[in-house]
């Protein structure tokens, strides 16, 4: 609980469903995932062990395809996805790290989007998600994520591992929250945000739009739009732990 955190105003409203636990969506699909690196070998990992869908093929850039294949399915061109794979039988899913702090990302979604595509989203069996809580599409909360009730999770968010999202919170789209950030209740964070691992967000604070919360943070203020947030450097002592009687 975050005891007198109540906001005056209601939390704004997201495009976004409510959650079926295992998954984000009931009904397995046949998904061509973009991205060919370790996010989307992950995302390919979990989808087929952990969800009712089934990795049909992978998709990147006509230019950066760097093999036809890739864990052994057909590697498409993005350019001509839709032609081979349509959209009335084939969903998608974007699987794209943090760079452009989450732009390149938000890119490839919007044109999967214009393209007609939809976007499904995986959250794992192993998360925690209240049903009063709410998830866009296109979004990946890998293992251990315990997400409240009436919590909102826009569309394109990527959780890692162990994050903690409070009650009444808003994360709105195309963020990025590395393993074991705890976002307390009644919290905004706006659009484009990246939180590194074990930032920590007080109850009742708005994040700025495209910001950077480094890992280790502790944010207890507003922050402004794109301001980054940097741990202090630990200290490093003169001894060494030789030197150390109790260890
Ligand atoms: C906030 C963060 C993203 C910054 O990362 P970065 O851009 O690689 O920057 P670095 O950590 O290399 O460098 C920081 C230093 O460069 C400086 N710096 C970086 N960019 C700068 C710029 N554009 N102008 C001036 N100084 C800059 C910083 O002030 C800092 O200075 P210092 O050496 O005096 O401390 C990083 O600290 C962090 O926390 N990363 C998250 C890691 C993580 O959680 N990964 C998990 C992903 S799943």
């Amino acid at each position: 609980m975050d005891p007198g955190t109540e906001r005056s105003q209601p939390a704004p409203d997201l495009d976004v469903a409510t959650p079926d636990a295992g998954t984000a969506d009931r009904q397995g699909r046949q998904v061509v995932m973009f991205g060919d690196g370790q996010v989307a070998e992950l995302a390919h990992y979990y989808l087929v062990n952990d969800s009712p869908h089934d990795v049909v093929a992978f998709s990147v850039d006509r230019d950066r395809i760097k093999s036809p294949s890739f864990r052994g399915l057909p590697v498409v061109p993005f350019e001509d996805v839709a032609v081979q794979y349509t959209p009335d039988r084939y969903s998608m899913f974007v699987a794209v790290g943090y760079p452009r702090v989450n732009k390149i990302r938000q890119e490839k979604y919007t044109r999967a989007k214009a393209m007609g595509f939809e976007l499904i989203s995986y959250v794992s069996s192993k998360a925690i998600v209240w049903p009063s809580a709410e998830i866009g599409d296109n979004c990946l909360i890998m293992e251990g994520n315990i997400i409240q009730p009436y919590a909102r999770i826009g569309n394109d968010v990527v959780m890692w591992s162990a994050c903690h999202v409070g009650h009444h919170t808003v994360v709105k789209d195309h963020c990025f929250v590395s393993a074991h950030t705890v976002i307390s209740g009644n919290v905004i964070v706006e659009e484009n945000v990246f939180f590194g691992v074990n930032a920590t967000i007080r109850n009742g604070v708005t994040i700025g739009r495209e910001g950077v919360i480094g890992a280790g943070v502790v944010i207890m203020k507003d922050t402004a739009e794109r301001a980054v947030y940097i741990a202090p450097e630990p200290r490093l002592m003169a001894f060494t732990s030789d030197r150390l009687p109790n260890l």
